[in-house]
């Protein structure tokens, strides 16, 4: 492992060393905080032996690294511990349900509850003797059968769970009903289905309601609240969902849309963001989603680096108010992290121009910014065949001229800007509306070569009585999450940049358009580094 780490992040959750991925059976009990996740203890590369990590917080900042939680052990779970869900049994018992890969291969569910509930850290969890619990149907590949979602209670005291599958070109959730947690059958295969994504990794299915940014309890059903199904799809890389209702009477579930598997499925995130769980904060009355955020550098960088993977911020997750999309918006947690402040207020962003947003430590930084388009009229009209956001993103990057826009941030740029990632807008008139497009633009993010650089982006609605365009972009040495008009967009990148790491990071605003912008407020702030202990050094703090 290199002495020098300028690419490791100092608020977003990193495990001390190593490969992780998924975000397992995130949870709140009795005050603490537990995320569990994908680990391989054997190197910087996903392994043939996956376990369960295991850490806690009181606050989802600060992170204390315990021993494993779930490691393989017997037949139903020798070859992987992969990813799963945890749900809170009345009496306030949590349980674990995770696949297994067995001694065949294939993919099976299992049980695990804490040791000791009266640990505050539920430090050793003990797997049901008698699993696995649920195993492959006949209509499904049982080596693609995986990711058992938090279970809801109905009304007639049955527990309910879904489990991802894939059946040829096939993806789907097939729920299971259980009265004691412990027995399950199969009760509607599939519960809800898709044509052509292949394998539905880590569903996630769950209320919000329709009237507040409050999260509900998985198990609420009530007309307040219409439900999210999540899916993780190989096909693109991307979290998806559907809004729908789901009748637990007729024990069906009736999508607003269908998933398509194509660039039109609504994404929690357009950038890199996958595997992604939510869990019910019952402190705070929220709804918390947290996901994978994979690497852009090759797996030879991991293994010298030493690690690879991130878990994005927290986010909370609320319906909008139209009904049609969910917002994300990082935990507030995060502002407590503000340090240094430079703003500025006021200021015409013109056509042609670049400033440096000074002060500030530009590699580890929170930023938000309030655009203001006085001239949205004269936008340019949009070319109607020109419909996939991303690619609009990328043959019109930041270096390209536009009418309005693009304009926005460059961020962990170096001084003479060789290295830039472009977060920027660009507006667009079509017959009756205004669109805009937000892109992520990492094509310049690194005078290296061999790293991913695909540039992201997506298409937006811009009011035209508002004429404005909000962005907040979390900063974090090879990180960055953006975030679009208060939460409806996300988009997160992973970057390295040779030149443009610590002090030799610097922030800038710019315009490539003909017609000037307004910044009617900026605020960036430096970001202090969380706490990641292990237990011991912990336990002396407190
Ligand atoms: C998603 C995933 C899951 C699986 C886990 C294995 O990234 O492939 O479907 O359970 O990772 O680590």
């Amino acid at each position: 492992v290199p002495e020098s780490q300028p690419y490791r992040t100092a608020y977003h959750f990193q495990s001390p060393m190593n490969w992780l991925n998924d975000p397992n059976g995130p949870m709140y009990h009795e005050g603490v905080y537990h995320l569990f996740y994908q680990y391989n203890p054997y190197g910087a590369v996903f392994g043939d032996s996956m376990i369960w990590a295991h850490s806690v917080s009181y606050d989802l900042i600060n992170w204390v690294h315990l021993d494993h939680a779930i490691e393989p052990s017997d037949p139903f779970d020798i070859n992987s511990c992969w990813s799963g869900s945890a749900t809170i049994l009345p009496g306030n018992k949590p349980a674990i349900l995770y696949t297994g890969i067995d001694a065949n291969n294939y993919q099976v569910q299992n049980l695990a509850f804490p040791k000791n509930l009266s640990d505050p850290f539920l430090r050793v969890w003990e797997k049901y003797t008698q699993n696995p619990v649920i195993t492959p149907p006949s209509t499904v590949d049982a080596l693609n059968f995986r990711d058992p979602t938090t279970a809801w209670q109905g009304e007639d005291g049955k527990w309910r769970v879904i489990v991802g599958a894939r059946n040829g070109h096939e993806g789907m959730a097939i729920l299971y009903q259980s009265e004691d947690f412990v027995n399950w059958t199969v009760h509607l295969s599939p519960f809800y289905r898709s044509d052509s994504t292949g394998i539905w990794e880590c569903p996630d299915f769950y209320p919000v309601s329709i009237n507040s940014t409050n999260g509900v309890d998985t198990s609420v059903h009530n007309p307040s609240v219409k439900h999210v199904m999540k899916a993780s799809f190989q096909v693109n890389w991307h979290d998806c969902y559907v809004l729908g209702t789901y009748d637990p009477e007729k024990e069906n579930f009736i999508p607003e849309d269908d998933f398509t598997g194509t660039n039109l499925d609504l994404r929690f995130d357009y950038g890199k963001f996958y595997a992604s769980k939510t869990f019910f904060d019952p402190a705070k009355n929220r709804r918390i989603l947290w996901a994978w955020v994979n690497e852009s550098d090759s797996s030879q960088d991991d293994i010298e680096k030493g690690w690879a993977g991130l878990q994005s911020i927290p986010r909370q997750v609320w319906l909008d108010k139209s009904g049609k999309q969910l917002i994300q918006w990082p935990i507030e947690e995060i502002d407590k992290l503000r340090d240094k402040q430079v703003s500025i207020n006021g200021k015409e962003l013109i056509s042609g121009s670049i400033f440096e947003v000074s002060g500030i430590t530009a590699s580890q930084a929170d930023v938000e910014v309030s655009f203001e388009l006085p001239e949205l009229e004269s936008a340019e009209l949009i070319d109607p065949t020109r419909v996939d956001a991303q690619l609009l993103c990328s043959e019109e990057n930041a270096s390209s001229l536009g009418i309005i826009g693009p304009f926005g941030l460059l961020v962990l740029a170096a001084k003479d800007l060789a290295e830039q990632t472009a977060i920027f807008f660009r507006v667009y008139k079509a017959q009756n509306r205004y669109i805009g497009l937000m892109c992520s633009d990492q094509s310049r993010s690194s005078l290296r070569n061999e790293l991913d650089k695909t540039t992201y982006g997506a298409f937006f609605r811009i009011d035209p009585n508002l004429k404005k365009i909000s962005l907040r972009s979390l900063i974090d040495h090879s990180i960055v999450e953006s975030f679009g008009e208060e939460g409806r967009i996300a988009i997160t990148s992973r970057v390295y940049p040779l030149l443009a790491i610590d002090k030799e990071a610097y922030l800038y605003a710019f315009n490539n358009g003909t017609l000037n912008v307004g910044i009617s407020k900026l605020n960036a702030w430096s970001m202090k580094k969380t706490q990641f202990d292990d237990e011991q050094s912990f336990s002396y703090s407190l």
